[in-house]
């Protein structure tokens, strides 16, 4: 079933901790947000004491802060002293080995305990934390310690050995090691974190910081060049505080599970940050995606809000909406999704398989934290990532004679921009002042992004900047394309991307992965293609649909479709570190 629009019951508005939200909070100021939390003496803030230990001090240490499940059932249980007491020793052996404040702490970890331990020492300790994907290999690795100028890296001995040993000595700077799930004897120039952990003490002082300190790494990448490491302060634990307040709705009595790893910045900021200072408890799954799996975590854990992405929803959908009613769900009350297009038909399976919407939001590395948003105050109109939070002005702008103007008609697409001074905005991208100075023009930050705003202040999500597609004067958006295409009971998964034509300027093609067990065949193809042009008009529809077993994929589960477009024409592929597994 379509909808235009999900309304919401006087019961989600009264129950959303952003009750009358109207797209203009007045009353918001970020001075105010502040204010929700403690901060250290003398204007000090520091993201891990207002994760953690401000709710031991408020005598709420006693409360489940995270329960982890491991790959085989296990189930670890910290609470919030628990984990006061263990990022205290892991500060603790951070000072043992002369490592302080501002130093560049990076973890190559699976979803472990240590992970969540290690990112949350290391800001007490005062130094900076980069966490990095454990499914990375080398080269990506090696790079991105570099850029940072690691000084300690933890990671598993069999990470060390494998992507990190062979090339070790290539940076001096790399001083520490810490090696989880260690043997005896850990290699030469490693260290066994279990045993420094158990020899150090549980007591520790937050390290004093002040919000402008640098506090968290995230490397994000761009078209072209190295990847970017987007700098992030203490102060952004103000906007990861109420962003999750407003947009998931965070109480103290939630059960949150956010999907995302920590290696990617959805797993920091809301996968760690957010639901801790909100002293929510937060589900840590080990394994990877599962649908059955999934299902009996929301079932068993009593998960009330549930944070994930499109490319997860898009898997859960391809099995079916039967076999969620197999589970008891009662317990959830939102789901949210982020980091790609969720389709309308992703929100519309939100409805038929949980019979709630799923309530995209939008953000980026750089933002730090989610901008844009469906409330759950709000109705949703599915394919729209919602409204911009308060405390944040979004405007869709383009270029004029070299100068940046807002474009105010509604459904006019430009560039999303926003207007900087929210604390978790990046502050730069390291040591590359040139790339992040282009970030910025006419009092705006340009974020790459195309998008559409409709009349009632719903953005729209059209496409990366370099991704839309110009067809006989026509600018084409591919998401609109392959929302259209998804809506084919045969279809999987779509990337569309425009090609050169001598007539139109480019021609839309799509490349489409079926549903497994739907076999490829012309007249599918014919089909397809007329179903695209009978929802989107002659215009839009793609010219030509090709068939493929799998799309590329970066491995937070974006459709590569500049990789799409370089394979179609022969072009270099260009940087590809992120590229997922094409065997799946
Ligand atoms: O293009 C937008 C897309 O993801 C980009 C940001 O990617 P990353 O820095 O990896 O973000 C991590 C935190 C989410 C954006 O520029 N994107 C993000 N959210 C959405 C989205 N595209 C469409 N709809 C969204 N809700």
């Amino acid at each position: 079933m379509a909808w235009d629009r999900i309304r919401k019951t006087p019961q989600d508005r009264a129950g959303a901790c952003l009750d009358d939200y109207d797209g203009c909070v007045t009353s918001f100021s970020w001075t105010q947000a502040r204010a929700l939390l403690d901060g250290l003496p003398k204007d000090g803030l520091n993201i891990s004491y207002e994760a953690v230990d401000r709710h031991v001090r408020a005598g709420r240490g006693g409360k489940l802060a995270l329960r982890w499940i491991g790959r085989d059932d296990e189930i670890r249980d910290f609470s919030y002293a628990d984990l006061a007491a263990q990022t205290n020793r892991f500060a603790n052996v951070l000072k043992r080995f002369g490592v302080s404040k501002g130093d560049r702490v990076y973890s190559l970890l699976g979803r472990s305990p240590e992970l969540y331990v290690a990112a949350l020492g290391a800001l007490k300790n005062g130094s900076v934390f980069s966490p990095l994907f454990s499914a990375f290999g080398p080269e990506p690795i090696k790079a991105r310690m570099a850029i940072g100028g690691a000084r300690v890296l933890i990671t598993s001995e069999a990470f060390y050995l494998r992507k990190v040993e062979p090339w070790r000595r290539e940076l001096d700077s790399l001083e520490v090691v810490l090696l989880t799930e260690c043997s005896a004897n850990p290699p030469a120039g490693t260290e066994d974190l279990g045993a420094a952990m158990a020899a150090a003490s549980d007591a520790f002082e937050t390290v004093w910081t002040a919000p402008e300190d640098m506090a968290l790494l995230h490397f994000t990448s761009g078209t072209t060049g190295r990847p970017k490491g987007a700098v992030h302060v203490h102060d952004a634990v103000v906007a990861h505080h109420v962003t999750g307040r407003y947009a998931l709705d965070l109480h103290a009595d939630d059960i949150f599970w956010c999907t995302a790893d920590p290696g990617w910045i959805t797993g920091t900021s809301y996968g760690i940050v957010s639901p801790l200072t909100n002293a929510a408890t937060m589900i840590v799954d080990q394994a990877e995606f599962d649908a059955e799996r999934w299902y009996r975590i929301l079932q068993d854990q009593k998960v009330t809000v549930w944070y994930t992405a499109p490319t997860a929803i898009r898997m859960l959908m391809k099995l079916g909406a039967d076999i969620p009613k197999r589970f008891d769900l009662s317990s959830l009350r939102l789901i949210a999704s982020v980091g790609e297009p969720l389709n309308p038909e992703g929100v519309a399976w939100g409805m038929e398989a949980f019979g709630k919407p799923i309530h995209d939001n939008w953000w980026q590395t750089e933002t730090g934290g989610i901008m844009i948003s469906n409330f759950r105050s709000m109705d949703v109109k599915p394919g729209s990532m919602g409204r911009p939070l308060p405390g944040i002005t979004a405007g869709i702008v383009e270029r004029r004679n070299g100068e940046i103007c807002e474009i105010t008609k509604p459904m006019a697409m430009g560039e999303l921009a926003l207007r900087p001074g929210w604390p978790s905005m990046m502050r730069a991208y390291l040591h590359e002042e040139e790339r992040y100075r282009k970030c910025f023009a006419g009092g705006w930050y340009l974020t790459g992004d195309l998008a559409m705003r409709d009349g009632e202040g719903y953005y729209w999500f059209v496409g990366r900047s370099d991704d839309v597609i110009k067809s006989a004067g026509h600018l084409i958006g591919p998401f609109e394309v392959e929302s259209a295409l998804m809506e084919h009971p045969a279809v999987a998964e779509v990337g569309v991307i425009g090609l050169p034509d001598p007539a139109a300027g480019e021609m839309v093609k799509a490349y489409v992965a079926l549903k497994s067990g739907i076999e490829a065949s012309e007249a599918l193809r014919k089909e397809l293609l007329g179903h695209a042009r009978k929802r989107l008009g002659p215009a839009v529809a793609p010219k030509d649909i090709a068939f493929r077993q799998n799309l590329p994929k970066t491995r937070s589960g974006k459709i590569m479709r500049r990789l799409l477009k370089a394979r179609e024409l022969g072009l270099p592929e260009g940087d590809i570190s992120t590229l997922e597994s094409e065997e799946r």
